[in-house]
Protein backbone atom coordinates (compact mmCIF):
# COMPACT_ATOMS: atom_id res chain seq x y z
CA UNK A 1 0.00 0.00 0.00
CA UNK A 2 1.28 3.34 -1.05
CA UNK A 3 0.95 6.42 0.27
CA UNK A 4 1.93 10.18 0.29
CA UNK A 5 5.39 11.32 2.39
CA UNK A 6 3.34 12.70 5.03
CA UNK A 7 -0.48 10.99 4.81
CA UNK A 8 -3.24 12.08 7.02
CA UNK A 9 -4.66 9.81 9.50
CA UNK A 10 -8.16 10.21 7.52
CA UNK A 11 -6.12 8.85 3.94
CA UNK A 12 -4.61 6.22 5.80
CA UNK A 13 -8.20 4.92 7.55
CA UNK A 14 -9.77 5.62 3.67
CA UNK A 15 -6.97 2.91 2.43
CA UNK A 16 -8.02 0.03 5.49
CA UNK A 17 -11.51 1.21 5.57
CA UNK A 18 -12.71 -2.49 4.87
CA UNK A 19 -10.75 -3.61 8.22
CA UNK A 20 -11.87 -0.42 10.37
CA UNK A 21 -15.63 -1.02 10.02
CA UNK A 22 -17.12 -2.80 12.61
CA UNK A 23 -14.44 -2.90 14.85
CA UNK A 24 -14.43 -1.73 18.34
CA UNK A 25 -11.16 0.83 19.75
CA UNK A 26 -10.91 1.62 23.14
CA UNK A 27 -8.78 5.01 23.00
CA UNK A 28 -7.44 6.63 26.08
CA UNK A 29 -6.72 10.50 26.08
CA UNK A 30 -8.75 11.62 23.89
CA UNK A 31 -9.35 15.26 24.36
CA UNK A 32 -9.70 18.06 21.41
CA UNK A 33 -6.51 18.86 19.91
CA UNK A 34 -4.18 15.69 20.33
CA UNK A 35 -3.87 12.38 18.86
CA UNK A 36 -6.55 10.33 20.42
CA UNK A 37 -9.36 12.60 19.56
CA UNK A 38 -8.10 12.72 15.97
CA UNK A 39 -8.02 8.96 15.85
CA UNK A 40 -11.19 8.46 17.26
CA UNK A 41 -12.90 10.97 14.80
CA UNK A 42 -11.11 9.26 11.63
CA UNK A 43 -12.07 5.69 12.71
CA UNK A 44 -16.19 6.81 13.65
CA UNK A 45 -16.03 7.88 10.15
CA UNK A 46 -15.17 4.94 8.57
CA UNK A 47 -17.77 2.92 11.22
CA UNK A 48 -15.74 1.54 13.73
CA UNK A 49 -17.18 1.67 17.45
CA UNK A 50 -14.79 3.79 19.70
CA UNK A 51 -15.01 4.00 23.02
CA UNK A 52 -13.78 7.05 24.35
CA UNK A 53 -11.68 7.17 27.92
CA UNK A 54 -10.79 9.91 29.39
CA UNK A 55 -10.42 11.53 33.11
CA UNK A 56 -12.67 13.90 32.67
CA UNK A 57 -16.32 13.70 31.24
CA UNK A 58 -16.67 17.21 29.80
CA UNK A 59 -13.61 16.57 27.40
CA UNK A 60 -15.34 12.76 26.76
CA UNK A 61 -18.33 14.57 25.80
CA UNK A 62 -16.80 17.39 23.66
CA UNK A 63 -15.23 15.27 21.39
CA UNK A 64 -18.29 13.21 21.37
CA UNK A 65 -19.98 15.86 20.06
CA UNK A 66 -17.62 17.03 17.42
CA UNK A 67 -17.74 13.56 16.33
CA UNK A 68 -21.47 13.25 15.88
CA UNK A 69 -22.05 16.54 14.24
CA UNK A 70 -19.25 14.95 11.42
CA UNK A 71 -20.62 11.51 11.61
CA UNK A 72 -24.22 11.64 12.74
CA UNK A 73 -24.47 8.08 13.17
CA UNK A 74 -20.99 7.44 14.95
CA UNK A 75 -21.20 4.72 17.59
CA UNK A 76 -19.60 5.50 20.80
CA UNK A 77 -19.47 4.77 24.68
CA UNK A 78 -18.07 7.01 27.10
CA UNK A 79 -15.47 5.56 29.74
CA UNK A 80 -14.59 7.36 32.56
CA UNK A 81 -11.20 6.60 33.75
CA UNK A 82 -7.99 8.59 35.64
CA UNK A 83 -4.95 6.65 35.20
CA UNK A 84 -3.25 8.15 38.33
CA UNK A 85 -5.61 6.72 40.75
CA UNK A 86 -5.61 2.37 40.89
CA UNK A 87 -9.48 3.07 41.86
CA UNK A 88 -10.64 4.84 38.87
CA UNK A 89 -8.54 2.25 36.76
CA UNK A 90 -10.53 -0.53 38.49
CA UNK A 91 -13.99 0.71 38.36
CA UNK A 92 -13.18 1.31 34.58
CA UNK A 93 -11.94 -2.05 33.98
CA UNK A 94 -15.27 -3.21 35.52
CA UNK A 95 -17.05 -1.62 33.61
CA UNK A 96 -15.25 -2.25 30.53
CA UNK A 97 -15.89 -6.44 30.71
CA UNK A 98 -19.73 -5.56 31.32
CA UNK A 99 -19.83 -4.58 27.75
CA UNK A 100 -21.73 -6.61 25.15
CA UNK A 101 -18.92 -6.21 22.45
CA UNK A 102 -15.57 -7.39 22.44
CA UNK A 103 -12.59 -4.90 22.18
CA UNK A 104 -10.55 -5.56 18.55
CA UNK A 105 -8.02 -3.04 19.71
CA UNK A 106 -6.45 -0.88 22.76
CA UNK A 107 -4.80 2.31 21.82
CA UNK A 108 -3.72 3.65 24.92
CA UNK A 109 -2.35 6.81 24.20
CA UNK A 110 -2.71 9.04 27.41
CA UNK A 111 -0.23 10.76 28.18
CA UNK A 112 1.45 14.05 29.97
CA UNK A 113 5.29 15.00 29.36
CA UNK A 114 5.88 15.72 33.33
CA UNK A 115 4.00 17.19 36.34
CA UNK A 116 4.29 20.76 37.41
CA UNK A 117 5.07 19.51 40.82
CA UNK A 118 7.45 17.00 41.93
CA UNK A 119 5.54 13.58 42.26
CA UNK A 120 4.65 12.87 45.67
CA UNK A 121 5.74 9.22 45.71
CA UNK A 122 9.04 8.80 44.09
CA UNK A 123 9.65 5.64 42.71
CA UNK A 124 12.90 4.47 43.55
CA UNK A 125 13.88 2.87 40.11
CA UNK A 126 16.16 6.05 38.87
CA UNK A 127 14.53 9.06 40.29
CA UNK A 128 16.93 8.47 43.64
CA UNK A 129 14.00 8.91 45.80
CA UNK A 130 12.34 12.19 44.41
CA UNK A 131 15.70 13.96 44.90
CA UNK A 132 16.97 14.09 41.60
CA UNK A 133 13.86 14.44 39.98
CA UNK A 134 13.76 15.57 36.39
CA UNK A 135 11.08 16.18 35.27
CA UNK A 136 12.30 15.94 30.90
CA UNK A 137 13.91 12.51 32.30
CA UNK A 138 11.02 11.00 33.32
CA UNK A 139 9.15 11.99 30.54
CA UNK A 140 11.62 9.73 28.90
CA UNK A 141 11.33 7.18 31.23
CA UNK A 142 7.91 7.23 31.10
CA UNK A 143 8.22 6.60 27.21
CA UNK A 144 10.73 4.02 27.63
CA UNK A 145 8.31 2.03 30.14
CA UNK A 146 5.89 2.50 27.30
CA UNK A 147 8.01 0.71 24.98
CA UNK A 148 9.06 -1.64 27.41
CA UNK A 149 5.48 -2.46 29.01
CA UNK A 150 4.53 -3.46 25.13
CA UNK A 151 7.44 -5.89 24.94
CA UNK A 152 6.74 -7.61 27.81
CA UNK A 153 3.33 -8.04 26.93
CA UNK A 154 3.40 -9.13 23.84
CA UNK A 155 5.59 -11.88 25.58
CA UNK A 156 3.45 -13.09 27.99
CA UNK A 157 0.04 -13.28 25.57
CA UNK A 158 2.10 -14.64 22.79
CA UNK A 159 0.71 -18.03 22.84
CA UNK A 160 -3.04 -16.04 23.23
CA UNK A 161 -3.28 -14.65 20.19
CA UNK A 162 -2.72 -10.90 20.66
CA UNK A 163 -0.17 -8.34 19.48
CA UNK A 164 1.04 -5.33 21.23
CA UNK A 165 2.96 -2.45 19.94
CA UNK A 166 4.52 0.87 20.76
CA UNK A 167 5.20 3.71 18.84
CA UNK A 168 6.27 7.15 18.26
CA UNK A 169 3.77 9.84 16.50
CA UNK A 170 5.97 12.19 15.96
CA UNK A 171 6.16 15.88 17.51
CA UNK A 172 3.06 18.09 17.11
CA UNK A 173 2.05 20.68 19.08
CA UNK A 174 -1.08 19.43 21.17
CA UNK A 175 -1.94 20.28 25.06
CA UNK A 176 1.29 18.17 26.15
CA UNK A 177 3.47 20.86 25.65
CA UNK A 178 0.89 23.59 27.60
CA UNK A 179 3.06 23.23 30.75
CA UNK A 180 6.62 23.69 29.28
CA UNK A 181 8.02 27.53 30.56
CA UNK A 182 10.63 29.71 29.30
CA UNK A 183 13.47 27.85 30.75
CA UNK A 184 12.00 24.85 29.21
CA UNK A 185 12.34 26.78 25.46
CA UNK A 186 15.79 27.88 26.35
CA UNK A 187 16.81 24.46 27.54
CA UNK A 188 15.67 23.53 23.90
CA UNK A 189 16.66 25.79 21.87
CA UNK A 190 17.70 23.95 19.39
CA UNK A 191 14.27 23.59 18.65
CA UNK A 192 12.59 26.59 19.75
CA UNK A 193 12.77 30.12 19.94
CA UNK A 194 12.34 31.50 23.89
CA UNK A 195 9.02 32.63 22.85
CA UNK A 196 8.04 28.53 22.52
CA UNK A 197 7.54 29.29 18.65
CA UNK A 198 9.41 26.21 17.25
CA UNK A 199 12.27 26.42 15.35
CA UNK A 200 12.66 24.85 11.74
CA UNK A 201 9.83 22.08 10.49
CA UNK A 202 10.17 19.62 12.56
CA UNK A 203 6.29 19.44 14.50
CA UNK A 204 3.72 17.93 12.22
CA UNK A 205 0.00 18.54 12.19
CA UNK A 206 -2.15 16.37 14.15
CA UNK A 207 -3.83 14.81 11.53
CA UNK A 208 -0.84 13.93 10.10
CA UNK A 209 0.76 12.38 12.92
CA UNK A 210 -2.57 10.63 14.35
CA UNK A 211 -1.49 8.51 10.65
CA UNK A 212 0.24 6.64 13.56
CA UNK A 213 -2.62 4.73 12.25
CA UNK A 214 -0.86 4.23 9.30
CA UNK A 215 1.67 2.15 11.73
CA UNK A 216 -0.90 1.05 13.09
CA UNK A 217 -3.10 -0.60 10.27
CA UNK A 218 -0.25 -0.84 7.66
CA UNK A 219 -0.08 -4.34 8.61
CA UNK A 220 0.62 -5.37 11.71
CA UNK A 221 -2.37 -4.61 13.65
CA UNK A 222 -4.62 -5.32 10.61
CA UNK A 223 -3.65 -9.05 11.21
CA UNK A 224 -5.80 -8.34 14.99
CA UNK A 225 -8.04 -6.04 12.90
CA UNK A 226 -9.07 -8.69 9.91
CA UNK A 227 -9.94 -12.26 10.03
CA UNK A 228 -9.45 -12.46 6.55
CA UNK A 229 -5.50 -12.09 6.96
CA UNK A 230 -3.74 -14.85 5.39
CA UNK A 231 -1.17 -17.22 7.43
CA UNK A 232 2.01 -16.02 5.81
CA UNK A 233 1.10 -12.78 7.02
CA UNK A 234 0.31 -13.53 10.50
CA UNK A 235 3.31 -15.17 10.76
CA UNK A 236 4.88 -11.72 10.20
CA UNK A 237 2.93 -9.51 12.32
CA UNK A 238 3.34 -12.74 15.16
CA UNK A 239 6.94 -12.10 14.42
CA UNK A 240 7.33 -8.33 14.93
CA UNK A 241 5.07 -8.71 17.94
CA UNK A 242 5.86 -6.43 20.71
CA UNK A 243 8.17 -4.18 18.17
CA UNK A 244 8.70 -0.65 18.33
CA UNK A 245 8.00 1.53 15.35
CA UNK A 246 9.12 5.22 13.78
CA UNK A 247 7.65 6.71 11.10
CA UNK A 248 5.36 3.58 10.51
CA UNK A 249 7.88 0.84 10.24
CA UNK A 250 9.30 -1.72 12.65
CA UNK A 251 12.83 -0.39 13.75
CA UNK A 252 15.77 -1.73 16.08
CA UNK A 253 18.23 1.32 14.84
CA UNK A 254 19.81 2.23 18.13
CA UNK A 255 19.13 6.11 17.47
CA UNK A 256 15.62 5.61 17.57
CA UNK A 257 15.36 2.58 19.96
CA UNK A 258 18.19 2.38 22.69
CA UNK A 259 19.06 -1.13 23.48
CA UNK A 260 17.98 -0.70 26.98
CA UNK A 261 14.15 0.31 26.04
CA UNK A 262 13.94 -3.19 24.36
CA UNK A 263 15.83 -5.52 26.78
CA UNK A 264 13.81 -8.28 27.67
CA UNK A 265 15.30 -8.39 30.98
CA UNK A 266 14.34 -4.98 31.99
CA UNK A 267 10.54 -5.34 30.67
CA UNK A 268 10.34 -7.98 33.12
CA UNK A 269 11.55 -5.85 36.06
CA UNK A 270 9.74 -3.26 34.54
CA UNK A 271 6.71 -5.88 34.66
CA UNK A 272 6.80 -6.89 38.24
CA UNK A 273 7.78 -3.45 39.86
CA UNK A 274 4.55 -2.76 37.98
CA UNK A 275 2.97 -5.57 39.84
CA UNK A 276 4.19 -4.20 43.19
CA UNK A 277 3.06 -0.87 42.70
CA UNK A 278 -0.55 -1.76 41.60
CA UNK A 279 -0.81 -4.64 44.32
CA UNK A 280 -1.78 -7.15 41.94
CA UNK A 281 -0.04 -10.29 40.17
CA UNK A 282 -1.35 -10.82 36.30
CA UNK A 283 -0.53 -14.61 35.68
CA UNK A 284 -0.39 -14.54 31.98
N1 LIG B 1 2.51 15.69 20.82
C1 LIG B 1 3.71 15.18 20.62
O1 LIG B 1 4.61 15.83 20.05
C2 LIG B 1 4.03 13.77 21.05
C3 LIG B 1 5.25 13.19 20.66
C4 LIG B 1 5.55 11.88 21.05
C5 LIG B 1 4.64 11.18 21.83
N2 LIG B 1 3.46 11.78 22.18
C6 LIG B 1 2.54 10.97 23.01
O2 LIG B 1 1.26 10.92 22.39
C7 LIG B 1 0.26 10.73 23.38
C8 LIG B 1 -0.89 11.73 23.14
O3 LIG B 1 -0.40 13.04 23.37
P1 LIG B 1 -0.93 14.34 22.65
O4 LIG B 1 0.24 15.03 22.07
O5 LIG B 1 -2.12 14.03 21.80
O6 LIG B 1 -1.33 15.23 23.92
P2 LIG B 1 -2.73 15.57 24.60
O7 LIG B 1 -3.65 16.18 23.62
O8 LIG B 1 -2.39 16.33 25.83
O9 LIG B 1 -3.30 14.13 24.96
C9 LIG B 1 -2.98 13.47 26.16
C10 LIG B 1 -4.24 12.85 26.67
O10 LIG B 1 -3.94 12.06 27.82
C11 LIG B 1 -4.93 12.35 28.81
N3 LIG B 1 -4.46 12.07 30.15
C12 LIG B 1 -3.40 12.61 30.80
N4 LIG B 1 -3.33 12.14 32.05
C13 LIG B 1 -4.37 11.28 32.20
C14 LIG B 1 -4.85 10.49 33.28
N5 LIG B 1 -4.25 10.50 34.48
N6 LIG B 1 -5.95 9.74 33.07
C15 LIG B 1 -6.57 9.73 31.89
N7 LIG B 1 -6.19 10.46 30.84
C16 LIG B 1 -5.10 11.23 31.00
C17 LIG B 1 -5.19 13.83 28.62
O11 LIG B 1 -6.40 14.18 29.27
P3 LIG B 1 -6.61 15.65 29.91
O12 LIG B 1 -6.98 16.54 28.78
O13 LIG B 1 -7.71 15.42 30.88
O14 LIG B 1 -5.31 16.05 30.55
C18 LIG B 1 -5.27 13.90 27.10
O15 LIG B 1 -6.54 13.49 26.65
C19 LIG B 1 0.96 10.90 24.74
O16 LIG B 1 1.21 9.63 25.30
C20 LIG B 1 2.27 11.58 24.38
O17 LIG B 1 3.30 11.31 25.30
C21 LIG B 1 3.13 13.03 21.81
Amino acid sequence: MKFADFPTAESVAKAFQGEIKGKTVLITGITQGGYGAEVARVLTLFGAKVILAGRSIDKIRETAKVIKKETPTAEFRELVIDLGSQKSVRQAAAQVLEFQEPIDVLMLNAGINYQTIRPTRALDLDFGGGKDYDKWAAYAQSKTANILFAVELAERYRDKNLLAFSLDPGASATSLQQYMTKEDFIRFHYAYHPDGRPKGDWLGTVQENSATLRSFYRGYVSYTLSSRCKDTQRERYVDQNGSYLVKCQVTTDPEDLRPYACDKECARTLWALSEEIVGQKFDV
